[in-house]
């Protein structure tokens, strides 16, 4: 494969094309029997933008390979990688923000088609309105596994890479048939699992278009915030109001002649009603001198100083923005004149977002019509809804500090400096990145009657477990469990719909402080998808949802030396065996060759 440096600026986002080993790991003898042939499925992972810490940054790296994904093991995407480039995607990172076009001496990218397959890095995925990655995730994923494997895929998306399969989805709609378009989502895709999907956008979004956020590399956040703002895909984090919808694109000439602005978003009367869009608080504040008095164009240092000059001299004004006014744009031109950035965020807001002709990524995205949808997500961690901005005197990209942050924690609003907040929290909080409004916006994917199932995260014999059945939802409208939680004890609450779409299945898992960029590394995670696609493909299951009354060891690994009882944990699934190399008491428990049934009793 001849090594490849490239790179696309926006190529935020890539989607890897990875055999899922579903074939039973470690779970030697212990399939129940089933003749079930796992590998027939295959699975396509979308991993998101600086999804985890480091991590999806390692995407942007110069090359890297396929790799296979075990669904039990902690892997997502390698970080060492990454170290090895730094400097390679930086110099290749920085794009002209106008056209998107790269940097003159980093100019290669693949090739899209066929040609490209053959030496795949697998991840070329760019912004919205770039052709190369629809062609990539059509021919490269889909249609390549259904011939390989002769079956549809499971498709794991993180974080901002459930945008980029939103938008793929919006994009095969018109490229394909309207008839045809359900039988081909139903032969290709068999579920889908959205893990930590920023559905209504990040708060995050908002500081690393102002201030920079480093997702903790070596750079200043000024480096971070010019090379965030030089990616035509960043500002689809951006936060928007879940009551304004898009008009379609194609309609808009109807609407000109209206003063001869286009028309692009339409908002529902709660929109106007209801404070702060939806959103726990207001999203921006910023801090302006009062008096402006500037010329046309004047030059970024002409304009710090004059800020700074009026902040000493004048009072400055408090101007807040809602989610709504930061994604149509009304923030940055609000602050057009002190930020030289602006004009671009506004030019590609309007370009590449509103203007696009597949989608407005910054609306509100109804139930993807995929038989089987999985959205999973953590909560009840401290996460930032809001900030307070002022200028700083320096010249840009570092002319905005954050004077201060607001937090949602657990059903309650705080702020850095300690004052008081005004605003509505929700009864939990996000996952330490996204807010829980945005996170949570796919309970509205479920139907009017949802089972209710709050089970703990770490292995159980189900004594603990809470369910109530055929709980009244109403759409828009958040599902809050009448269930407890014992202190100390982190636990997974699954809502789950089998019933409203015949034959489909919706389900929505809030793992308790499961954080943003780690939840795909978390072992618990990864055995309930794992015990759920064994659930879904094997001809035996009776329930519609993998059972959750008990959860065992499922490999060697999952057995464990019970100090206190002095002998393996788990005795009826797991026994001392000693095997030459094992250097302490946990790795000799292993799993009881003769318990065949493990995986029956969650069929
Ligand atoms: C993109 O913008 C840069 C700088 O403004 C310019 O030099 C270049 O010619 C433009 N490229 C295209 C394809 O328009
Ligand atoms: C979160 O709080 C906002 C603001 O009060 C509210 O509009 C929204 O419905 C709540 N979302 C959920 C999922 O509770
Ligand atoms: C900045 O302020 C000075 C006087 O304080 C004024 O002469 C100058 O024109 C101002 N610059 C701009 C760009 O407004
Ligand atoms: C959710 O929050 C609302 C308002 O903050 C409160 O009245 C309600 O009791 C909370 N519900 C639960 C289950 O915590
Ligand atoms: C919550 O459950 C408890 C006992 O399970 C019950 O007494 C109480 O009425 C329930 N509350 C609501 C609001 O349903
Ligand atoms: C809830 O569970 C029961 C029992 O498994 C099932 O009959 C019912 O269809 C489920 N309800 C929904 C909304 O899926």
């Amino acid at each position: 494969m001849p090594r490849r440096r490239r790179r696309r600026g926006d190529l935020a986002v890539a989607a890897v094309l990875a055999a899922l080993v579903l074939a039973a790991v470690g779970v030697a003898g212990g399939d129940g029997g089933a003749e079930f042939d796992y590998r027939k499925l295959s699975g396509i992972i979308i991993p998101g933008f600086a999804s985890t810490q480091l991590r999806a940054w390692s995407v942007l790296d110069c090359p890297y390979s396929p790799f296979d994904f075990n669904p039990l093991d902690s892997v997502w995407l390698d970080t060492a990688k990454l170290f090895s480039a730094v400097n390679c995607w930086l110099k290749c990172m920085l794009l002209e923000p106008y056209n998107q076009t790269d940097h003159p001496e980093c100019k290669s990218r693949p090739d899209s088609g066929l040609s490209a397959i053959t030496e795949l890095d697998p991840g070329y995925i760019t912004g919205p309105l770039s052709s190369v990655w629809k062609e990539w995730v059509k021919w490269l994923t889909f249609e390549i596994a259904l011939k390989l494997r002769g079956g549809p895929s499971l498709v794991f998306a993180h974080s901002m890479g459930n945008n980029v399969f939103r938008y793929f989805l919006e994009w095969l709609k018109l490229e394909i048939a309207p008839k045809h378009y359900i039988q081909w989502l139903d032969e290709h895709i068999h579920a889908y699992f959205a893990v930590g999907a920023p559905l209504l956008g990040s708060t995050e979004a908002v500081r690393a278009v102002l201030s920079g956020t480093t997702f903790g590399l070596p750079v200043s956040e000024g480096t971070a915030r010019l090379m965030f703002n030089a990616f035509g895909s960043s500002l689809w984090l951006m936060p928007f109001s879940k009551y304004c919808k898009a008009d379609n694109i194609y309609w808009k000439h109807f609407f000109e002649g209206k003063g001869g602005c286009p028309h692009r978003q339409q908002c529902d009367e709660a929109e106007y009603i209801s404070d702060y869009s939806g959103w726990p608080t207001d999203l921006v504040r910023i801090e302006v001198p009062s008096v402006r008095d500037m010329g046309a164009y004047p030059s970024i240092m002409d304009i710090t100083e004059n800020i700074t000059s009026s902040m000493e001299c004048g009072k400055p004004t408090l101007l807040s923005f809602s989610a709504r006014e930061v994604s149509d744009g009304t923030l940055f031109k609000t602050i057009e004149d002190y930020d030289p950035q602006s004009k671009a965020l506004v030019y590609q807001l309007e370009k590449y977002y509103q203007g696009d002709p597949v989608l407005n990524p910054l609306t509100p995205w109804e139930r993807p019509p995929i038989k089987n949808v999985f959205c999973i997500y953590g909560i009840d961690s401290k996460t930032e809804v809001g900030y307070y901005f002022a200028p700083s005197g320096k010249p840009y990209p570092d002319n905005w500090i954050i004077t201060d942050v607001i937090y949602e924690f657990e059903g309650a609003l705080l702020s850095r400096s300690g004052n008081s907040v005004s605003g509505k929290p929700n009864n939990s909080s996000g996952d330490g990145t996204v807010s829980f409004n945005s996170l949570s916006w796919c309970k509205n994917w479920l139907g009017p009657k949802v089972n209710i199932t709050r089970a703990p995260q770490a292995e159980h014999d189900g004594s603990d477990l809470q369910t109530t059945m055929n709980i009244d939802h109403h759409h828009g409208q958040d599902i809050v469990p009448n269930m407890t939680r014992a202190p100390h004890v982190k636990y997974i609450t699954y809502y789950e719909d089998a019933e409203s779409l015949p034959g489909w299945r919706t389900a929505v898992w809030e793992l308790d402080k499961a954080n943003h960029r780690n939840i795909v590394r978390m072992p618990v995670l990864m055995r309930e998808l794992w015990l759920e696609m064994w659930h879904d493909m094997h001809p035996e299951s009776k329930s519609k949802f993998v059972t959750k009354a008990f959860r065992g060891p499922l490999r060697n690994e999952d057995c464990r030396w019970d100090y206190s009882k002095a002998r393996c944990g788990f005795p009826e699934h797991c026994e001392y065996r000693y095997i030459f190399g094992d250097v302490h008491l946990g790795m000799s428990c292993r799993l009881k060759k003769t318990s065949t049934n493990l995986l029956q009793q969650y069929l």
